[in-house]
């Protein structure tokens, strides 16, 4: 008898390690034991030479069948493990789609609240009103008292006003201006009547949510003649609008209200109606309101050196992006200074659409 172990007994037990191999780190190394250099079978086969002639035949014949069919299994274990692995692999590594994709920035876009500061810019100067502007830190002489708003007066409240640390000259503290009115009283106080101007500018208020931010801006407008009436303010309101919004037909109409630099003072509404909760402007179902305006309050007129007997006119002052949100259909206020690239190419305009206000 040879001392060779039982083949069956041999092949079972390789084909259960293979068969229960968990992992292809696991079955290689079942492999080199067993068809190694030094591996179980190869050593059998290896000693087939000490075999008699008679058995070596025979023995050598079933060995070589054993070694084919362990390597058959092994290769099918090694197939499916291979293939589990992979798919673990691929679970666990898949590709995140959902990541922002880089925009193409090689072209790009204005700003929505660059055209709309624009358009309406320039339909206010074709209409004969002359730009200027005042700076963003201002005097509370400038921005409230001349204004016909008292320290004690509660629109000063309302302002949520940023306080600097600086002062003025009679040790009062500098603000950043809450509205481009004091412009205004800077243009007032420099000027001989007849005034036609606008004051486009950034503003300030400590505020922030869907429709409002600490920095906005506005377009103050300010027209001081003799023989200015409110007819004249409604008229120059309503061509800005209709002009803005390119809706030739939209219904404006006036609505009494109260600022403390203008008397009377008003509000102004744009007709509109709301469909599925979406907003369209047109028709005279619903209001919207867009703008404050008035004449101006004789107070200002006299604490500019101006006489309110001789000379009057009229103020107003708007929210460049309310305008902007309204023409083009924009939700949230926040999102104008969020700096998103792929929310101004959705909402900004080529160059070639810029400044198209007066084109109608
Ligand atoms: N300054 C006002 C505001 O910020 C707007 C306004 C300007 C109202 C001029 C009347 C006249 O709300």
């Amino acid at each position: 008898m040879s001392a060779q172990p039982s083949l069956e007994t041999f092949q079972k037990e390789i084909l259960s390690a293979f068969e229960n191999s968990s992992s292809l780190t696991e079955l290689e190394d079942l492999r080199v034991k067993t068809f190694g250099k030094q591996g179980s079978l190869t050593g059998m086969l290896k000693s087939l030479g000490t075999l008699p002639p008679e058995e070596r035949k025979e023995r050598g014949q079933e060995l070589n069948k054993l070694r084919q069919s362990l390597t058959q299994v092994f290769e099918n274990r090694r197939d499916a493990l291979a293939e589990a692995e992979m798919k673990t692999k691929l679970a666990q590594e898949n590709v995140d789609i959902t990541l922002t994709p880089q925009p193409d920035l090689t072209h790009g876009s204005l700003h929505p609240f660059t055209e709309a500061m624009w358009e309406l810019t320039q339909i206010l100067v074709h209409m004969g009103f002359d730009v200027a502007e005042g700076p963003d830190v201002e005097t509370q002489e400038n921005n409230f008292d001349a204004l016909n708003i008292p320290a004690h007066h509660p629109a000063r409240q309302d302002h949520d006003t940023f306080y600097l640390e600086d002062t003025d000259a009679e040790g009062q503290n500098l603000v950043l201006r809450t509205h481009t009115s004091p412009v205004q009283i800077r243009t007032l106080k420099n000027a001989k009547p007849p005034i036609r101007i606008i004051a486009p500018g950034r503003t300030y208020r400590c505020d922030s949510d869907a429709t409002h931010t600490p920095n906005f801006h506005q377009v103050e407008g300010l027209w001081i003649e003799e023989g200015i009436t409110m007819a004249h303010l409604k008229g120059c309101l309503a061509e800005m609008l209709r002009k803005f919004f390119k809706k030739p037909d939209l219904v404006v109409r006036m609505r009494p209200s109260y600022f403390p630099f203008t008397e009377p003072s008003a509000e102004i509404d744009i007709g509109c109606r709301w469909e599925n909760g979406q907003l369209i402007l047109g028709g005279s179902e619903d209001w919207l309101e867009i703008l404050g305006c008035g004449m101006v309050h004789r107070c200002v007129l006299e604490n500019c050196g101006v006489d309110p007997k001789k000379h009057q006119g009229f103020a107003f002052g708007f929210g460049v992006e309310r305008m902007a949100m309204l023409k083009y259909g924009i939700p949230d206020l926040r999102a104008f200074y969020e700096g998103n690239p792929l929310w101004t190419q959705h909402y900004g305009f080529g160059a070639s659409h810029a400044f198209s206000a007066l084109d109608q």
